[in-house]
């Protein structure tokens, strides 16, 4: 069969790290980036590392406003379902590249299906909650990394071509241990951290990014703590620091954003995460590192629900005393799969 997969940012291109190996094997594919992320630390760098094979077509969309970004992808992507013809359109998680997927394939009738489906914020004012709930409302086949998400589809009535398959993120994340695992200790003296002697901070999210008086919290609490934090920062959010004269307390080391190899490293090596990230509340997770999660809800609920992950909220106090005081439990138990996802998204398009 022939199946065009959309990617365009950062955590599409991990997913698409997994599942386009898988795909190769017995399809054809035609790997559409929309250029949604465009920088090299933003998309080059995931590429290359991760060994995903170039996209067959870069539509080169770049940043704008949410209506401004979608129309200029769905425009583009749809030429490529006119002249590709394919049997499947494949989209990843909850982007705007995700719903112009979504939207353009399922106007041309050609089958939809949803990498990571089922999964609720409940929370319309995230751009990517209104992403999903479309996206998963046009999609033949849903494929759903817990059973929560499975209920979540149900309670829309979304029944129809849903199936529990795990994440595939856990995949990529398994490999991209065993390979970066040797390099370790010259990635963290290279960073000048010790293991455990950091916390591992990430903010992109527009309802924090963009918000004064959210950011404000987050970095104050920031500022208050007393050990090293490594914050890899998304252009979003340096723009927002530079623009706002914000001021960083040394302990806080602003890098540029890190490849996967090295986010992996550093992550596992961190004594906590501090994130608004969907994905890295997982990848924590799977590493076994304790996360606190700068927002007040949750698409991971489980990782909330096995007491490793804390919804730290957006307010000062909260944020600073979650961090001091956040002990896991001993025990974590296995969540999302079995880290051979992708095989099994692959067989299940028929
Ligand atoms: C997008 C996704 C979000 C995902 C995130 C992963 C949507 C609505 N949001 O958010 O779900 O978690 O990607 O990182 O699709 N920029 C650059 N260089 C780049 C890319 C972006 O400078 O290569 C800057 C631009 O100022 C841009 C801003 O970052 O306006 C935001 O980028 P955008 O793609 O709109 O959304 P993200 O915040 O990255």
């Amino acid at each position: 069969m022939k199946i065009v997969s959309i990617v365009g940012a950062r955590p599409q291109f991990i997913k698409a790290a997994a599942v386009s190996r898988e795909l190769r094997k017995q399809h054809k594919e035609i790997l559409v980036h929309t250029g949604q992320h465009y920088d090299y630390a933003m998309s080059g760098v995931f590429f290359d590392g991760l060994e995903i094979p170039p996209p067959d077509v870069n539509l080169g969309v770049g940043s704008g406003s949410h209506g401004a970004q979608t129309g200029a992808m769905l425009r583009s992507v749809e030429e490529v379902m006119i002249q590709e013809k394919p049997d499947w359109v494949l989209i990843y998680g909850d982007t705007n590249s995700t719903l112009a997927g979504a939207l353009a394939a399922s106007k041309l009738h050609i089958p939809v299906v949803h990498v990571e489906a089922g999964l609720r914020s409940f929370n319309r004012r995230m751009p990517e909650e209104v992403n999903r709930v479309i996206a998963d409302h046009l999609s033949a086949l849903l494929l759903c990394p817990s059973s929560t998400a499975i209920d979540n589809l149900a309670t829309e009535g979304v029944t129809e071509g849903v199936h529990l398959v795990g994440d595939v993120m856990l995949d990529v994340l398994n490999w991209a241990k065993e390979r970066s695992a040797p390099k370790a200790p010259e990635t963290l003296s290279r960073m000048g951290l010790n293991r455990d002697g950091y916390l591992m901070a990430t903010v992109h999210r527009s309802e924090n990014t963009d918000d004064p008086k959210r950011l404000v919290n987050i970095l104050d609490a920031f500022n208050s703590l007393d050990e090293p934090v490594l914050f890899p920062a998304h252009p979003r959010f340096r723009k927002v620091l530079t623009e706002g004269r914000h001021q960083l307390k040394p302990h806080i080391k602003l890098i540029e954003p890190l490849g996967y190899f090295d986010m992996v490293t550093l992550t596992s090596a961190a004594r906590m995460v501090l994130t608004d990230s969907g994905g890295l509340q997982k990848e924590a997770y799977w590493l076994g590192v304790p996360c606190v999660t700068l927002r007040d809800e949750t698409e991971w609920v489980e990782t909330v629900e096995s007491g490793w992950n804390r919804l730290a909220g957006l307010e000062h106090d909260s944020i600073v005393n979650t961090i001091r005081t956040f002990t896991p439990p001993a025990t974590r138990p296995a969540l999302y799969g079995d880290g051979c996802v992708s095989a099994k998204c692959v067989a299940l398009l028929k």
